[in-house]
């Protein structure tokens, strides 16, 4: 009889971020957690944790984990665990990997049902892994089993990343077709353009042939889509030192690659949103909308005390058009500094009271402003000149202020009106 023990179901699985925790001397994932009838492990922590991603591999999975455990009851006995993640393979490979903890008792096997995908399925075996190091292998033999040794004696040498490499000493492709390199290298390339200090660190960025330290990857909110787990590992991981092992990419005996075009494009997107993500988030996280939209209010309201005052000082004192324009704005920077000091950034200002505080305000108000007009007008003349073409003088206008009020509001949020600690 198959001990229960050994399968963790997860019924479902959402499709946000997912967090490897810190070891606590428990499990990986508290029970319950995300909602999941998730059974934690026995509280007893191991050396090596090794996820096996698994999609119709029935014809692979017993060579597989004999040749695993063969090699690791030598390495480490009783102090790793395999655990296959499988996502409800049709020709059913979980179901033989559970009836191979019969014969294996460091084999565990995860059935997903509700959820696809290569990285999110890693992910979900080091989040029940009870590893120090978590390791992820092929589960079609394309990765040399013997090479997960070589991997293990680069951790323990003090690396917090070993990676199985194509492109070093000792690695490469068996019968792959100009195509498929060219594909393959096209890929890193792109990836070398698009985030160089991530793909650049290693030479096979593309690798799904690893192990890394969990303290290394435990904390981060690790995003798990797309098939290529290691950038996120690179990308988000505190990765201090990093080996590489050579090894040679076997042809695949049995079963069929899951790689689609698919994979391509997710790829990429992958690189972009690690590219942008920690700023785009950031960005999207922090950007104070209400604050803007009131910022925009008052900006409104400048634009008309600034109309009122040219006209009267102008059209009806009959003053110049240049001292009367200066006297404007200045009015209407006046009028958008009481509005903003007192309805946009209160809660700032409330925190810096007193006049000489608010004079302080007012002077870095001022001079953003005035930083801000000389931008316009040189953005005007650029977008006029270059862009739009010189019909579209209104249009090239519109969009220079547009820009400003950017600006304008960006810097007066870091400048003015910054939040200092208050004793
Ligand atoms: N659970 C799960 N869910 N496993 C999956 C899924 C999925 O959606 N898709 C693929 N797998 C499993 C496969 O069963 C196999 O064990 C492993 O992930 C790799 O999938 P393959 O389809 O065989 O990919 P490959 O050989 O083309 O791709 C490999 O390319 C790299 C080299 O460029 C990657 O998977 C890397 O691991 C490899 O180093
Ligand atoms: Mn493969």
């Amino acid at each position: 009889m198959i001990p229960q023990s050994q399968l963790q179901k997860l019924e479902s699985c959402p499709s946000g971020p997912l967090q490897i925790l810190p070891l606590t001397g428990a499990a990986g994932l508290a029970p319950g957690e995300n909602g999941h009838s998730f059974k934690a492990p026995a509280p007893k922590t191991l050396t090596l944790s090794v996820a096996i991603p698994t999609y119709n591999e029935g014809k692979n999975i017993g060579p597989l984990i004999q040749r695993l455990t063969t090699l690791l009851d030598g390495a480490l006995p009783h102090d790793y665990e395999l655990i296959v993640v499988d996502d409800n393979s049709s020709d059913l490979t979980w179901q033989q990997a559970l009836a191979l903890t019969a014969t294996y008792p460091q084999l565990r096997v995860i059935r997903r049902r509700g959820a696809r995908g290569l990285s999110s399925a890693v992910i979900r075996g080091w989040q029940g892994a009870r590893g120090q190091i978590l390791a992820v292998i092929d589960a079609d033999l394309q990765h040399p089993p013997e090479v997960l040794i070589e991997l293990l004696g680069a951790i323990q040498q003090g690396a917090d990343l070993a990676v199985g490499s194509r492109h070093v000493e000792g690695g490469g492709v068996s019968e792959w077709s100009l195509a498929r390199r060219v594909l393959s290298r096209g890929a890193q390339t792109v990836g070398l353009l698009l985030l160089p200090r991530v793909v650049g660190r290693v030479s096979d960025p593309m690798s799904g042939y690893f192990m890394v330290r969990r303290s290394a990857i435990a904390g981060p909110l690790l995003n798990p889509k797309g098939y290529k787990i290691l950038l996120e590992v690179l990308g988000r991981g505190g990765i201090d030192t990093i080996a590489e092992v050579g090894y040679v990419f076997q042809e695949r005996q049995e079963g069929a690659s899951k790689v689609t075009w698919r994979q391509y494009i997710d790829y990429i997107h992958h690189l972009l949103r690690l590219r942008l993500g920690g700023r785009l988030g950031l960005l999207q996280q922090r950007f104070p909308t209400q604050r803007f939209v009131r910022f925009g209010l008052v900006g409104l309201s400048g634009v008309v005390v600034d109309m009122v005052i040219l006209y009267l000082l102008h059209s009806t004192l009959g003053l110049p058009l240049t001292r009367s324009k200066i006297f404007a704005a200045e009015v209407a920077i006046l009028n958008n500094f009481i509005w903003n000091d007192a309805w946009t950034f209160a809660d700032v200002s409330m925190l810096q009271k007193g006049w000489s505080a608010r004079l302080k305000r007012f002077f870095k108000f001022n001079l953003v402003c005035l930083a801000g007009l000389v931008l316009n007008v040189l953005l005007l003349n650029v977008l006029y000149n270059l862009v739009f073409g010189q019909r579209w003088a209104y249009a090239a206008n519109l969009m220079a202020i547009a820009i400003v009020t950017f600006w304008n509001f960006w810097l007066n949020l870091k400048l003015s009106w910054r939040v200092t600690q208050v004793k």
